[in-house]
């Protein structure tokens, strides 16, 4: 039986829906305060926050084999502002959640990571060994529960397994799952509000990066291929294998110009964008060497074209 922490997020969601179709029990921990109940795929869901102490309790009702942890705040912008609650949410949550794992023997946690570890990267394709040098409170909170994990690997013999996420975007292909932030932040679902009549233009944050076409460059991963990449990691630390880091991603970057390009093609509106000023702390290009992931977890993303993934937000947003 798998815990997935975060289970009514925008990936854990994603994630739990493979894990179900793989055949796995899946307990959902989510305390609503960004997912959405009607996203849950699990046998058994609490509405619960992990900073709870209750969170014992399902560790105690349940067999738990592994842990797969999605739940953290994980917005850059809000992060710079509001520090506290990041370093509270996202390293206090999972220092009660290992403890829980401790006293309930359970050795396995697969857990959501992110390229904001990186911060400006030193060079592209980024590769697990680069310097982290992160540039905000998420990606900070974010490298320090990897480096709470691997001191628990240490001490208690605690098995881990960071992905360090690029760019998520895409829903599932039933249409039943997809990407539901308030605020939205994220470049794809914003260019998708134009057609949808949510919004009159796409603001572009600068075109003066010293990329082909001056806007920053992202490589943007399907959160299909990210679920089953977690499906992979679950299993490789269930075989016994050793704490690892991976990066995700598909190794190819689109900038933000050729992402509306792309969905225009796609939503066949004309999408007028409006070019603006930086938004602080941006680095040009990130673009993730994922060799590493595809060597160990076998990992083998599969939607990788920027289109499909275009077109699957934009089928979700359609229903
Ligand atoms: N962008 C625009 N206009 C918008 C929104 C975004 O031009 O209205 C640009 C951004 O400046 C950026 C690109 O589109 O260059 C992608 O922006 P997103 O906000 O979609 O994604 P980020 O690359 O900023 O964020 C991702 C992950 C974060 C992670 C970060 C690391 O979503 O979790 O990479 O830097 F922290």
């Amino acid at each position: 039986m798998i815990l997935v922490t975060g289970g009514a997020g925008y990936i854990g969601s994603h994630t739990c829906q493979y894990l179900k179709e793989m055949g796995e029990e899946v307990i959902v921990v989510d305390n609503l305060s960004t997912g959405f109940q009607d996203s849950v795929y699990a046998d058994h869901f609490y509405d619960l926050d992990i900073r709870d102490e209750k969170l014992q309790k399902v560790f105690e009702r349940h067999p738990i084999d592994g842990v797969i942890h999605f739940a953290a705040s994980s917005l850059v912008g809000v992060s710079m502002e509001q520090p506290s609650v990041y370093y509270d949410n996202n390293l206090v949550g999972t220092l009660r959640l290992l403890d829980c794992m401790r006293a309930a023997g359970t050795e396995n946690i697969v857990f959501s990571s992110t390229a904001a570890t990186y911060g400006e990267p030193k060079r592209i394709p980024i590769e697990e060994s680069d310097p982290t040098e992160p540039t905000n409170p998420y990606g900070e909170t974010k490298l320090a529960m990897e480096k709470m994990m691997r001191w628990f690997d240490k001490a208690y013999g605690l098995k881990y397994v960071a992905l360090r996420y690029f760019n998520a975007a895409g829903a599932s292909k039933d249409t039943s799952l997809g990407e539901r932030h308030n605020p939205e932040t994220h470049l794809i679902p914003l260019i998708l509000q134009v057609p949808l009549g949510r919004r009159q233009h796409i603001s572009i944050f600068g075109e003066d990066y010293p990329t082909p076409d001056g806007t920053c460059v992202r490589d943007y991963i399907h959160v299909i291929d990210l679920a089953q990449a977690h499906y992979l990691a679950y299993q490789y630390l269930k075989a016994g294998s050793e704490s690892e880091v991976f990066n995700l991603g598909n190794g190819n970057g689109y900038s933000v110009r050729q992402v509306i390009e792309v969905a225009r093609d796609v939503t066949h509106h004309p999408i007028p964008a409006v070019s603006e000023a930086r938004r602080p702390g941006d680095p040009a290009v990130l673009v993730a060497s994922s060799q590493k992931a595809r060597d160990i977890l076998g990992w083998a993303p599969k939607h990788t074209q920027l289109k499909e993934i275009v077109e699957d937000a934009w089928n979700f947003y359609n229903k």
